[in-house]
C-alpha cells in the first residue's frame, strides 16, 4: 500500500488540529508516511503544535508529527501540501475590515476591498510556496490549497505557475451542503450537486439525496428559512450568531432569484447595505475569531503545557478537515470522488471567457481534476460573474504589473463598493495599511 509525506502548511493556523484529526480518521485508506506542520511564525505553530500532538498520541500514538519552520526540510519528498496560509495574519484580517467599514462599504476577508487586499497580499507567497513544492517535493506532488481569496489565489496562479500542481478548494459549498442534508433529514454523503460559479460567487443548480431531485423542495425550505434546519431553528444554543445570521440571508436572496441557490457569500453582493448596518466595526469577523476560536486554541495550548486534561473535540470543525480530506485521498488513491474545486473554465461554462476561474463539480483523479461541463448559463448569473471574474483577474494584473490604476480599475468595477471616489480614497487607505505586503503600485 503506497504511504505519503504530507504537510499542512499553515501549520499555526486555528484549523490544523481539525485537520489533523480528519486525516488521522482516514488513515486506514490514507497511509501517512510522515506528516509535518509547516509555517513561518514559528512560536504560532509550536502552540498549535502542542494541541495537535495531544490529537495524535490520541488517535495514532505511533505517529511522530514534525513541526519546523525550514521549508527543504518541510519540503523535501512530499507527496500533499495542505496550504491554509494566512499572509498577514488575523490581524491583517482586522485591519482590512476596519479600514473598510470606515468607508461605510463591506469589511469581509474574501468579498469586495478586503478580499482584494488579501489577495494582493497572498499572490506572491504562494508563488514562493509553489517554488518550494518544485524544488524540494517529490515531483508528482500536489497542493491542495485552502489559503484565501481562493478566487484572486488560483487566478494569480494560474497565470504566474500554469505547471504548478495545485488544486484550490474552498469549504463554504460543503458546508451548505452539510446544511442541505440536516434539513432534508439525510447524510452528507447522500447529496450531490450540480453548480456553477466564481469561488464564494456560485449558484446550486440541482441537488440530489441519493439520486432523488430535492432542488424544489431545497428551495421551498431556504426560501423561508436560509440555510437553517428546523432543529437548529429552535436551538437556542446557537453558537456563532455571525453564521446564524449568514445562512439566515439566504432567505433573501433565494426569494429575489428564484433560478437556483445561493452560496452565502453573496450577501456580501448582493445586500452590501444591509451587511454593513449589520456589520460592527468594534466587533468584526476577525476580531471575534481571535476572541473565540484563537483564543480557545492558545488556552488550550497551555493548559496541554500544564499537564491538564482539554476537550479536544471544540477543535474539529464542521466538514472544514473532512473536505480536504476527501480531496486529497481522491488525488492520492484515483478515487474519482466528485467535489466542487476551483479551476481555469477552458470551456467548462462555454459562454464565459476560457481565463475566468470557475467553481465547479470535477471527478478528482490522480491526475488531477477532471470537470463536468456547465453549458451555457443565463444572462443575469454571467453578468454577474463576469464583472466579478474582470475584479479579480484586474487586481492580479495590479499585483503583477504594479499597476495603481488597474487596483482602482478592480475596486470600481466591485459591487460592493458605490462609486469610483469611495473606491479610491479606500485603496490610498489600504496602500497605507498594507505596506511590506502589497507590491509598490504606480
Ligand atoms: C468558510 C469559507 C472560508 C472562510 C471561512 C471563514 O469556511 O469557505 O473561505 O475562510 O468560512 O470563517 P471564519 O469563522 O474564520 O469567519
Ligand atoms: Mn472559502
Amino acid at each position: 500500500m503506497k504511504d505519503f509525506k504530507i504537510v499542512i502548511c499553515g501549520g499555526g493556523s486555528t484549523y490544523t488540529a481539525g485537520i489533523v484529526k480528519d486525516l488521522l480518521d482516514q488513515s486506514h485508506e490514507l497511509k501517512i508516511r510522515e506528516l509535518w506542520l509547516y509555517d513561518i511564525d514559528e512560536e504560532r505553530q509550536n502552540k498549535v503544535a502542542v494541541v495537535v500532538q495531544a490529537v495524535v498520541a490520541q488517535f495514532a500514538p505511533d505517529l511522530d508529527v514534525r513541526v519546523t519552520t525550514d521549508p527543504a526540510e518541510a519540503f523535501s519528498g512530499a507527496n500533499f501540501i495542505m496550504a491554509q496560509m494566512r499572509v498577514g495574519g488575523l490581524e491583517m484580517r482586522v485591519s482590512d475590515e476596519v479600514t473598510c467599514l470606515k468607508h461605510g462599504v463591506v469589511g469581509q476577508e474574501t468579498c469586495g476591498a478586503g478580499g482584494m487586499a488579501y489577495g494582493m497580499r497572498t499572490i506572491y507567497p504562494m508563488c514562493q510556496l509553489v517554488d518550494y513544492c518544485e524544488e524540494y517535493a517529490a515531483p508528482d506532488y500536489w497542493i491542495v490549497n485552502y489559503s484565501n481569496p481562493a478566487a484572486i489565489v488560483a487566478k494569480a496562479m494560474h497565470k504566474l505557475r500554469p505547471n504548478a500542481r495545485i488544486l484550490d478548494i474552498c469549504d463554504m459549498p460543503v458546508e451548505i451542503e452539510a446544511r442541505m442534508a440536516e434539513i432534508l433529514g439525510c447524510e452528507l454523503d447522500d447529496i450531490e450537486v450540480d453548480y456553477f460559479g466564481l469561488n464564494h460567487f456560485g449558484w446550486f443548480t440541482s441537488v440530489r439525496c441519493k439520486g432523488e431531485d430535492v432542488t424544489d423542495k431545497l428551495k421551498a425550505h431556504v426560501r423561508t428559512y436560509g440555510y437553517i434546519s428546523e432543529a437548529s431553528l429552535n436551538d437556542s444554543l446557537v453558537k456563532d450568531p455571525d453564521w446564524q445570521h449568514t445562512f439566515e440571508n439566504s432567505a433573501t436572496i433565494s426569494t429575489l432569484f428564484q433560478d437556483y441557490l445561493p452560496n452565502t457569500y453573496y450577501q456580501y453582493y448582493l445586500m452590501p447595505d444591509s451587511c454593513v448596518e449589520y456589520m460592527d466595526i468594534n466587533n468584526t469577523r476577525g476580531m471575534q475569531v481571535i476572541n473565540g476560536r484563537e483564543k480557545r486554541m492558545f488556552a488550550a495550548s497551555e493548559a496541554l503545557q500544564r499537564g491538564e486534561d482539554v476537550d479536544l473535540t471544540q477543535f474539529y470543525v464542521g466538514v472544514h478537515g473532512r473536505f480536504i480530506v476527501d480531496v486529497v485521498k481522491s488525488l492520492a488513491l484515483d478515487l474519482r470522488h466528485r467535489h466542487l474545486v476551483i479551476v481555469p473554465n477552458n470551456g467548462i461554462i462555454e459562454n464565459l471567457s476560457d481565463d475566468a476561474t470557475v467553481e465547479v463539480p470535477a471527478y478528482i483523479t490522480d491526475r488531477g481534476p477532471e470537470p463536468v461541463r456547465v453549458g451555457t448559463i443565463p444572462r443575469f448569473y454571467k453578468g454577474l460573474i463576469e464583472n466579478q471574474d474582470a475584479c479579480e483577474g484586474l487586481i492580479v494584473e495590479a499585483v503583477i504589473e504594479g499597476s495603481y490604476q488597474k487596483a482602482l480599475q478592480a475596486f470600481t468595477l466591485n459591487r460592493t463598493i458605490p462609486s469610483a471616489t469611495v473606491a479610491k480614497a479606500l485603496l490610498d487607505d489600504l496602500i497605507e495599511q498594507n505596506k511590506g505586503y502589497w507590491p509598490e503600485l504606480k
